[in-house]
């Protein structure tokens, strides 16, 4: 997967700015507050329609103006398409060379990113909600179908909870949302599961390695159920629903759902401890790294193609040993497009051969 040229209009700090990258290592240096992030969301919002940064769509609209857009030049081992966004104040439109989108859900898998950012230490710090959205943006990517599953699950469950506020719905009336809410929910908890045992040995090699071979990470599906193993979807779903029943009551009187796939978790142990409780910030941003790279590979054995690699601000925070470990391995395979305040955090030694971008005031030479 590869993003040749990308071209963004009144986004941000952006006016209007062409950029042709190398299908390998990219460098965007600059100062702060000059753009560099900004970047790098705009090539997640290319993929997602999104920002990752948490940004309102009309937010990343330039002060001033009134629509953002945003044209990459994809090639994927289908071929290469021009892939396009804009957002006006309420509109959002999304095309592939030139056609537009019925749904933004068609965008799925078209082109694919691994994003790390200073604010994906808060995957393994903050709560759980942040696993469960890098569980299911993946997901979504590796299972086209889970999307659809997630937003079955996701109806349902505020159905319920509509009806568990009014508090005025009969149990056999309720028993009806439980079978479907366990259904689609035994559904996702087989994909998470299955895609966490995928991960776990992937990421296991990439930690002991990025660690000098001095941490062993393990990681821990916790679904929402009392069960020890994951058993078959029919069992799971049997469960989750027999757990709805019995929550019924304390629900009613809370007003929202107790148990199911909203209240997933999981958990990364480094030499068999948590390390959200026990690590300190430097294991706990070499987890986070190992958990992307780990999806990065994943996704490349899954779909045959790489996806392409973001990596805002990572070199300021790791050492020089998990520097290179990095370098080395995405110079292989992977294009990789990374953010410097200077070039003296990266070692120039040792480098694969890159593309270096000076970004400032929202211009890039
Ligand atoms: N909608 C917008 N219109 C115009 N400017 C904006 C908009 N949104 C953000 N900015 C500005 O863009 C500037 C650049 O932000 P960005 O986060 O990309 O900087 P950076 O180069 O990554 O800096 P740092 O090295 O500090 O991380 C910020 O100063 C911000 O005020
Ligand atoms: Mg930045």
């Amino acid at each position: 997967m590869l993003i040749k040229e990308l071209e963004l209009v009144n986004y941000t700090n952006y006016a209007h700015e062409h950029i042709s990258f190398h299908p390998r290592l990219n460098i965007l240096i600059g100062a702060n507050a000059q753009g560099k992030s900004n970047l790098i969301d705009s090539i997640h919002f290319l993929s997602l329609a999104r920002s990752h940064r948490q940004n309102q769509d009309l937010d990343l609209i330039r002060w001033g103006e009134t629509f953002f857009r945003l044209k990459g030049l994809i090639e994927n081992k289908q071929g290469s398409f021009i892939l396009e966004h804009a957002v006006k104040k309420g509109r959002k439109i999304a095309k592939i060379n030139g056609t537009s989108l019925p749904k933004l859900s068609s965008l799925i898998g078209h082109f694919t990113t691994i994003i790390f950012t200073p604010d994906d230490l808060n995957l393994i710090k903050g709560g759980p909600e942040l696993r469960r959205r890098f569980l299911n943006r993946k997901l979504v990517q590796l299972t086209p179908l889970y999307y659809d599953y997630s937003a079955a699950y996701q109806r349902i469950l505020t159905q319920r909870n509509n009806l568990l506020k009014r508090g005025d719905a009969s149990t056999e009336e309720m028993a009806v949302w439980d079978q479907q809410l366990s259904y689609y929910g035994s559904l996702i908890m087989v994909q998470r599961n299955k895609v966490l045992l995928q991960l776990a040995p992937i990421a296991r090699e990439i930690h002991h390695q990025l660690s000098g071979s001095r941490e062993v990470l393990s990681i821990h599906y916790q679904p929402n159920l009392p069960i020890e193993n994951m058993g078959s979807q029919p069992e799971i779903q049997e469960l989750l629903q027999s757990k709805l029943s019995e929550a019924l009551r304390r629900d009613l009187r809370n007003g929202y759902t107790s148990v199911g796939p909203h209240r997933d978790d999981f958990c990364c142990l480094l030499n068999d401890v948590d390390a959200r409780h026990y690590g300190s910030q430097g294991q706990q941003r070499t987890t986070v790294l190992t958990l992307k790279l780990a999806m990065l590979k994943l996704m490349a054995e899954e779909t045959g193609e790489y996806p392409v690699l973001l990596l805002d601000d990572v070199f300021s925070e790791l050492d020089q040993s998990r520097r290179q470990y990095l370098l080395a391995m995405v110079s292989q395979s992977v294009q990789t497009i990374i953010t410097a305040t200077d070039l003296e955090q990266l070692d120039r030694p040792g480098m694969p051969e890159a593309c270096v971008f000076q970004v400032h005031q929202g211009k890039i030479n």
